[in-house]
C-alpha cells in the first residue's frame, strides 16, 4: 500500500474478515427471528417452544452459534464474542418480558388459578348438613305407623275454638281453655279468638269431619303452651297424634299398637303400661308409660274416642268406635337419643346437632 492512498489506518469494516462478517450477520438474523417468535407466542406452551428453539441448552440456535464463534480467528473472536453475548442477553430479556406478559393475560382470564393448583394438597372438606333429630324422629314415627296402615296427615297450627276444644268435648268452663294456658291470638272484636293449637287432637276432628270410617291416621306437628322453658318443658313442642276408627276396636288394640310402636322405635321388647286418667275426649282415658332401661317413662295420653266426640263430627257412636293417643315427640326423642335437656333440640348448636 502506498502512502498516496492515505490509507494508513484500516477502517473497522475493512478489518472484518468474511468469516466474522457472516457470523455477525447470522447473529443479527437469529436475533430478529427470536424477536418474531417471542412476539408471536400467545401462551406458555408456544413461548416454551420458542425458548427451546433459541435458548435450548443442547440444540438451541444460540448454542449452535457458539460453534461458529469458536471457528473464528483469534483476531475476530472478541468482536464476535461481544456480538454473541449481546444477542444472548437481548433474547433472554425478551423471554422474561414475554413470560410476564403471558402470565398477566392468564391471571386476567382466571387461568392462573388453574396453573396454581397443587394436586398434592389435601382438598377442602365439604360440610354436608343433615336432618334435625326431631325431624328424624317424626319421620321414623311416620314410617313405623305406616307399617300398621296409619296414614300421615297434617293440620293447621292456628286453630279455632271448635277444633281445639269444643268438638273435643272441652267445654267453655274447662280450665284447659284458660287464657293463661293458651296462646290466644288478638283478633277483631266480636270474632271468636283463634289460638295456636295446644294439642294435635285438633287433627282428629279435622280428619273425621271430612272422612268416613274406617280411619287410621297419624299426625305429627307443633303445639304451643305458655310453659316456662326448663329441661322438660318448652312453649313450643311436638306431638304425635294417632287415631283409629273401626268397628269392634277395643283398648287391647290400642295397647297392641302402642306396644308395637314403642318396641320398633326404642328397639327390643318395650313394655307399655296404662294408668287410669281423664281426658274430655276419651272414655276410658289412660296415661301411657313405657319401660326403658328399667325405668317407667310417661309418654302421653290415650283412650277410646268419647261418643260425644264421634257425635260432634256426625258419626254414629253406636256403629263405630275407635281409639286415639297423643305422645310427646321430644320425650320419645330424648329417650331414644339420651338427651337430658329438651332445650338442646332448639338451640341450633351444631356441636349438639352433629351427633345425630
Ligand atoms: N291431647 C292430649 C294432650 O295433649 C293427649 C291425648 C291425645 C290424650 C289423644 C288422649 C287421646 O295431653
Amino acid at each position: 500500500m502506498s502512502a498516496e492512498t492515505g490509507s494508513t489506518e484500516p477502517s473497522e469494516n475493512a478489518a472484518v474478515s468474511d468469516l466474522l462478517a457472516s457470523f455477525l450477520s447470522e447473529t443479527d438474523s437469529l436475533c430478529t427471528a427470536a424477536k418474531t417468535a417471542i412476539a408471536a407466542a400467545s401462551d406458555g406452551s408456544m413461548l416454551e417452544k420458542a425458548r427451546i428453539e433459541f435458548l435450548g441448552a443442547r440444540s438451541g440456535r444460540l448454542k449452535a452459534m457458539t460453534q461458529l464463534l469458536s471457528g473464528l480467528t483469534a483476531v475476530d473472536r472478541p468482536a464476535g464474542g461481544k456480538q454473541f453475548n449481546e444477542a444472548k442477553a437481548t433474547i433472554t430479556a425478551l423471554f422474561s418480558a414475554a413470560r410476564e406478559r403471558i402470565a398477566a393475560a392468564q391471571t386476567k382470564d382466571g387461568l392462573a388459578v388453574v396453573d396454581a393448583i397443587d394436586v398434592t394438597l389435601p382438598g377442602e372438606r365439604v360440610r354436608i348438613g343433615h336432618v334435625h333429630p326431631l325431624t328424624q324422629t317424626i319421620r321414623r314415627v311416620q314410617e313405623i305407623m305406616s307399617r300398621l296402615g296409619f296414614e300421615s296427615v297434617d293440620g293447621p297450627e292456628v286453630e279455632d275454638q271448635w277444633h281445639n276444644f269444643e268438638a273435643l268435648a272441652i267445654g267453655a268452663e274447662h280450665p284447659a281453655r284458660d287464657p293463661l294456658d293458651n296462646f290466644y291470638l288478638a283478633v277483631a272484636q266480636g270474632t271468636e279468638p283463634l289460638l295456636l293449637r295446644s294439642q294435635t287432637s285438633t287433627v282428629q276432628i279435622r280428619v273425621m269431619e271430612k272422612r268416613r270410617p274406617p280411619l287410621r291416621i297419624v299426625s305429627l306437628g307443633r303445639v304451643y303452651r305458655p310453659d316456662t322453658a326448663d329441661a322438660t318443658h318448652y312453649p313450643m313442642f311436638h306431638q304425635v297424634e294417632g287415631l283409629l276408627i273401626e268397628p269392634g276396636t277395643t283398648m287391647a288394640h290400642l295397647k297392641s299398637v302402642l306396644h308395637f310402636f314403642a318396641s320398633s322405635f326404642l328397639g327390643g321388647d318395650v313394655r307399655v303400661r296404662f294408668r287410669p286418667s281423664f281426658f274430655p275426649f276419651t272414655e276410658p282415658s289412660v296415661e301411657v308409660d313405657m319401660e326403658w332401661d328399667g325405668r317407667w317413662i310417661e309418654m302421653g295420653g290415650a283412650g277410646m274416642v268419647d261418643p260425644a266426640v264421634l257425635e260432634s263430627v256426625g258419626y254414629d257412636p253406636d256403629a263405630v268406635s275407635g281409639f286415639a293417643f297423643g305422645l310427646g315427640v321430644e320425650r320419645i326423642a330424648a329417650r331414644r337419643y339420651g338427651v337430658a335437656d329438651i332445650r338442646d333440640f332448639y338451640r341450633n348448636d351444631v356441636r349438639f346437632l352433629e351427633q345425630f
